[in-house]
């Protein structure tokens, strides 16, 4: 994971919808920015100790700018506020270059993108990435109703707007989503991406499963999770320094670290990004974190301390 820092300036901030801003980040010299494949995000530096993870949503051809969908949370752990707050037109903010840890397969043959709400950041970008590939697909963008979506006017107004759906709740049921025929059957090369509120989620990728499609064809990007710390205690031994220390219920294993002055880099706090990833040398953990694939979680050897716990009395980590 590179750490470089990029300082870019907001060009450009538009409210659409209610309650979403778009910010056009661009260098502060006009240079070009690093290229990003489509479904890459960047970290936001928005305050010490504040970083968030947000979906580039321009088209991937263009890298003067980079455009992100923001959407204020009114649950926010302050990020999402901070963003709508702070980053106003003509300020300077530090972002990391872009990662993609929700890529298009690239032997696709036809691709289903599915964005809920605010999800439709990253699926944006994926349909500029698909239609320069002329690679077939369509992109369903669900919501609660077109007064609260953002991006409705670029999407009618992009050569690709015949392969755009959009489906509201507060509208005739005849426009409501219609997974099972969306999703159809499984045809060879066909790919599902999903990104949206977790519920959202979870229901497209279980209709997804019951239309049998192979879990390496099911793709997603989760952008809010509820972290659970719920389970009973137990210990944790920093390997390289010798130190052990209690993980009580409720506490993380990073808050029990950092009670003994053991700090490990993070940055989502919601088991989503990966920054926080340990190996593990002895117990097993109980993985709560949707960064790890499943073959990950059944391998037991990392462990992402923001979010998952242990099954064992004793975890041991390579830190
Ligand atoms: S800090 Fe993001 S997964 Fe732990």
């Amino acid at each position: 994971m590179s750490d470089q820092i990029l300082k870019v300036v907001v060009r450009k901030r538009q409210e659409q919808g209610e309650d979403v801003v778009v910010l056009d980040l661009s260098d502060p010299a006009g240079k070009p920015l690093p290229a990003f494949e489509a479904g890459a995000h960047v970290d936001i530096h928005l305050a010490p100790g504040l970083v968030r993870q947000y979906s580039l949503c321009g088209d991937p051809a263009q890298n003067e700018v980079y455009r992100l969908g923001v959407l204020k949370d009114p649950a926010s752990r302050g990020g999402s506020i901070a963003v709508h707050e702070q980053l106003l037109e003509g300020q300077e903010v530090e972002i990391s270059v872009p990662r993609n840890l929700f890529p298009l397969a690239s032997d696709a043959r036809r691709s289903i993108l599915i964005g809920g709400g605010i999800g439709i950041t990253p699926m944006v970008a994926m349909a500029y990435a698909l239609q320069a590939r002329d690679s077939q697909f369509e992109l369903h963008y669900c919501g609660r109703s077109r007064s609260r979506s953002a991006f409705l006017e670029e999407l009618q107004n992009a050569a690709f707007a015949p392969c755009v759906s959009t489906h509201f709740d507060d509208e005739a049921d005849e426009q409501k989503l219609n997974l099972p025929a969306v999703l159809g059957k499984p045809g060879e090369g066909v790919h599902v991406y999903v990104c949206g509120p977790s519920g959202f989620m979870d229901w497209v990728i279980s209709e997804a499963v019951k239309a049998g499609y192979a879990d390496d064809h099911i793709h997603r990007e989760y952008f809010q999770v509820e972290v659970d710390n719920s389970g009973a205690g137990f210990e944790v031994v920093a390997a390289r320094s010798g130190k052990s220390v209690q993980v009580a219920e409720g506490q993380t294993i990073l808050e029990a670290l950092a009670g003994v002055g053991i700090k490990i880099d993070i940055s989502c706090e919601q088991g989503v990004c990966g920054t926080c990833l340990c190996d593990v040398l002895e117990g097993e953990p109980d993985h709560r974190d949707v960064y790890l694939t499943d073959d990950e979680k059944a391998a037991n050897d990392q462990i992402l301390v923001c979010c998952s716990r242990a099954k064992s009395n004793k975890l041991v980590l390579d830190i």
